[in-house]
């Protein structure tokens, strides 16, 4: 109900919000006008460049009721606030402040999905969730030369739907930590260093450069993993709207590319030409195209894009399960307890782990949150099967002679298929590019177990190593 259709006589309170997407502020008023017993009709929540434009004031707000017990708020309403208080309907703080309300006497009111202000608030939620998806997966850097340091900086324009910028800041600096870049958007512009986050006033899409050469390295690439096989053009354009195309370089293949899918996919089944097999990329490439990626859900629980590091021609490639807390955290592969016991085993078996590469089946860390602590979660069959693109990519570049993986997911991601350990260790396999596969435990996994089975799976794990040793001298 707005403001306009007040039924009751108590004086009306017009709120003055200093911004259209500070959750802080509007819950705060909100929890003192509720101790107040001030009702839904009676507010009017004005934000900045809405209709009461400048003029906005706050009124004097009144003191809560003597003994007021604080408001009570259901925990699935505070989460679906923070996401539709972002959203662009001038309505949303009305309709949020009514949903308030309304749990004082009944804190069960989300659980009604035919009521109207609950339909509301799950659309608000569902849109804004859905418009921070696309600021994350279409959003495209431009580089160019850093003024001051003559170094790269990257540019993105971007238009959201709602106000999301400053809600997806800690995203781009999760995943760009390193490098320097701006996002300018019609609303704000975000500057980022590498250390200190600025807001800068809105932009134009004329602020933002239009083209930079690693454009046509993404575009090939983008050509390359294109696969006709799997093009469904509905549900492209309704996960990739066209308004977004015209910021992202490879959007220029897209006509051609739907054009060519079908005689491309008649050509594929004609000559068996497998077209997942990854093009020969860089590691560095494919680095660049680990941090884009989104096939899977893995990517999007704001984790940094851990590939492996080695030299780029070495003889033993070491495959382990995906990135732990530690891995996530400085973005390099073993690095943590796992790392530590395989690095010791390594060196025990005589193999200088900098000679080898080492990788992971899936690039992103995977984990639910627990309080403080972030806790590791398997990846599915699927989720591996996903990132095998890019296992598969790093191992056409660095063509090891020997893979050893390390527990049944860098297995199932080699082989495309789960087997047991205790049945496929002890014993080579030849790989399709001819390589010698050879799989043992994760370190992990040893350190799960008590002191006793500990033990017996080290000297199972020494004694892998060691013949994957002595193999890698015969092979070498
Ligand atoms: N476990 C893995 O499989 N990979 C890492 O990088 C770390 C732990």
């Amino acid at each position: 109900m707005s403001a306009k259709a007040q039924t009751t006589n108590a004086p009306l309170i017009e709120v003055a919000l200093p911004a259209s997407d500070d959750f802080t502020h509007w819950r705060d008023i909100a929890r003192l006008l509720v101790q107040s017993g001030v009702e839904p009709e009676c507010v009017l929540w004005n934000e900045p460049g809405g209709d009461a434009g400048l003029f906005a004031n706050t009124s004097q707000l009144p003191d809560p009721a003597p003994g007021a017990p604080p408001p009570r708020a259901n925990r699935k309403f505070m989460q679906m606030a923070q996401n539709a208080i972002l959203h662009s309907d001038p309505s949303r703080f009305a309709l949020l402040y009514r949903l308030l309300w309304r749990q004082q006497s009944n804190l069960q009111v989300l659980d009604d999905h035919a009521d109207a202000d609950v339909r509301l608030l799950e659309q608000f939620d569902r849109t804004v969730r859905r418009d921070k998806h696309k600021m994350r997966a279409f959003l495209r850097f431009r580089a160019v030369e850093d003024k001051d340091t003559g170094g790269e900086h990257f540019v993105a324009w971007f238009e959201p739907d709602h106000h999301i910028v400053r809600a997806n800041a800690s995203f781009f600096i999760r995943r760009f930590a390193n490098m320097r870049w701006s996002i300018l958007t019609p609303q704000l512009s975000l500057h980022w260093d590498g250390t200190v986050l600025r807001e800068g006033p809105a932009a134009q899409r004329e602020d933002a450069p239009s083209g930079d050469p690693t454009e046509d390295l993404w575009r090939s690439y983008y050509a390359a993993i294109f696969n006709p096989a799997r093009l469904k053009v509905g549900a492209m354009l309704k996960e990739m709207p066209k308004r977004y195309w015209k910021n992202m370089p490879e959007a220029e293949l897209i006509p051609e590319l739907i054009a060519g899918a079908q005689h491309r996919e008649t050509q594929m089944v004609l000559e068996g030409e497998d077209l997942r097999d990854p093009a020969p990329l860089t590691l560095k490439e494919t680095h660049r195209a680990v941090i884009e990626c989104r096939r899977c859900a893995i990517c999007e629980l704001n984790t940094n894009a851990v590939i492996g590091e080695g030299p780029e021609d070495a003889p033993l490639m070491i495959v382990g399960e995906q990135p732990g807390d530690q891995e996530d955290r400085t973005g390099r592969p073993f690095v943590g307890p796992a790392g530590q016991l395989l690095d010791q085993h390594l060196t025990q078996a005589g193999i200088e782990r900098r000679a080898a590469y080492v990788t992971s089946a899936v690039k992103h860390f995977k984990y639910v949150q627990r309080g403080k602590r972030r806790l590791h979660q398997t990846p599915h069959a699927k989720e591996i099967d996903m990132c095998r693109w890019w296992l598969e990519a790093e191992r056409s570049i660095v063509k090891p002679k020997l893979v050893l993986a390390l527990g049944a997911s860098a297995a199932r991601s080699l082989l495309g298929k789960t087997v047991s350990i205790a049945s496929a260790r002890g014993r080579p396999q030849t790989l399709e590019d001819g390589s010698e596969l050879w799989i043992t435990a994760h370190p992990s996994y040893l350190l799960r177990l008590g002191d006793d089975a500990r033990a017996h799976q080290a000297h199972l794990f020494a004694r892998d190593l060691t013949a994957v040793q002595q193999r890698l001298e015969e092979l070498t």
